[in-house]
């Protein structure tokens, strides 16, 4: 998973609260400390009395260089940090480890300690990431309690099976800690400024079945399509992926498994109706076997010949589909090796694109696979941006900068 852009990230300059309870897994939540504030958020840890016996109040204060609270009676002593004031403070609140116990007391809105009156005095979005022994997750009580928060807004990270400190395996291990903070990362991308906009980024090299074992594909990793559907999450878009990569996505995107050229077209032209950007990264064959050989081909003669017939042009197929006022907004890419602006500027125009991204796949180092991609962004009007070689979610961004320009300057419906 890639990380944001710096200026981009939902979690910069934001204000989390971090609630650790009592398990043994508290110690996961000084990694998870320690990546929201890595990337800008600044966090208050809120420990419950039991959670200061397994895990050091010092080790969270020396990560995020902010006091940590967790006596509630010295806290109202000091004058300066009132027992609710975190809770005012916060933009998002997140519980992980979350143990059975308090679950349940947040279900309940007992307000006993730091994070039960942190959690009833926020009116902020709640996180909540249980961990616990197999027995204890499943019971109805604990499932019960999810189901409250849930129904209040609470969005839970469910646990994963796998070892316990029982020294049994079930389910109740805490989910992975980056899976947390992604899932902190979309909940805080509310309201950025691709709120209310519905996409599809499409990601990966389609793959052309032979036969049974073998296809014809390309060296497309997807990691451009993920960084485009990334940076559109972060900035509040409700985001559909179409991918050939079978790679799990960020938190909050969904995705839809294709393999063949044929496949992606469909799944494009199901959704077209209801988008307001399509965003074309995927690398898609143009040309296909005609026929699938049902059996693995057996190894015979010196050579052999393999007939393809040409794939649907999809952007060529949806960019039909309406004109200017009428449709999404549709962004292609380029992949060339030899004049790149001079046949990115063709595609453009044929393929009727609000924008394209033109990469030359030659470049020394690589683009596929590669975490990196120099491009030249040119728009409808022929004018162009060269950007110079950057992080692919920086080129991300600059994407989508571009479509809101568009979008500002009365393209797309
Ligand atoms: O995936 P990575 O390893 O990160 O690499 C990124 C990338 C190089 C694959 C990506 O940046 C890129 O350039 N993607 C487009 C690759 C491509 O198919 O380029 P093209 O010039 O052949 O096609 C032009 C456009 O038409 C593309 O947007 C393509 O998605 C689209 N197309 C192509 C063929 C087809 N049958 N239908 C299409 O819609």
């Amino acid at each position: 998973m890639t990380d944001s852009a710096p200026g981009r990230n939902p979690l910069r300059g934001r204000r989390v609260a971090l609630g650790v309870t009592g398990s043994i897994a508290a110690y996961k939540a000084v990694a998870i400390a320690s990546s929201l504030t890595q990337q800008g958020a600044l966090v208050d840890v809120v420990m419950t009395p039991e959670a200061t016996r397994l895990v050091q109040p010092l080790s969270f204060q020396a990560i995020t260089h902010r006091p940590v609270a967790w006596d509630m009676f010295e806290l109202l002593a000091a004058t300066e940090i009132g027992h609710v004031s975190i809770g005012h403070g916060a933009d998002l609140l997140v519980v992980a480890p979350a143990t059975a116990h308090s679950i349940a007391k947040l279900a309940l809105g007992l307000a006993d300690d730091m994070l039960g009156t942190t959690a009833l005095a926020t009116l902020a979005p709640g996180l909540i990431a249980p961990a616990m022994e197999t027995n204890m997750w499943l019971h109805p009580a604990t499932q019960g309690h999810l189901a409250t928060l849930r129904a209040r807004g609470w969005t839970v990270v469910e646990p994963e099976s796998g070892h316990l400190a029982s020294g049994a395996s079930g389910e109740g291990r805490l989910a992975p800690p980056e899976m947390i903070v992604d899932v902190a990362k979309h909940l805080l991308a509310q309201g950025g400024d691709l709120s209310g906009w519905r996409v599809i980024v499409t990601a990966g090299g389609t793959r052309e079945p032979i036969d049974p074992v073998r296809y014809v594909s390309n060296r497309s990793s997807g990691k451009m399509g993920y960084a485009a559907a990334e940076a559109a999450r972060d900035r509040g878009a409700v985001v559909t992926l179409i991918t050939t990569t079978g790679q799990q996505p960020p938190a909050g995107i969904t995705t839809v498994d294709v393999e063949q050229a044929t496949k992606m077209r469909d799944a494009v032209v199901a959704a077209f109706a209801e988008i307001d950007v399509l965003v074309m990264a995927a690398a898609v064959a143009d040309y296909a076997p005609i026929e699938i050989a049902p059996d693995k081909i057996k190894k015979s003669g010196s050579s052999m010949l393999l007939e393809l017939a040409l794939t649907p042009d999809i952007l060529g197929e949806v960019a039909g589909l309406g004109s200017n006022g009428q449709r999404p907004l549709i962004v292609g890419f380029a992949a060339e090796t030899e004049n790149l602006v001079e046949n990115a500027r063709a595609k453009l125009a044929r393929k009727r694109l609000d924008l394209i991204v033109a990469n030359d796949v030659s470049q020394p180092g690589g683009v596929f696979a590669s975490d990196a991609n120099k491009v030249t962004m040119i728009r409808s009007d022929g004018t162009s941006i060269d950007l110079p070689l950057l992080p692919k979610i920086d080129v991300a961004h600059a994407l989508w900068d571009e479509v809101l320009a568009a979008r500002r300057a009365g393209r797309g419906r």
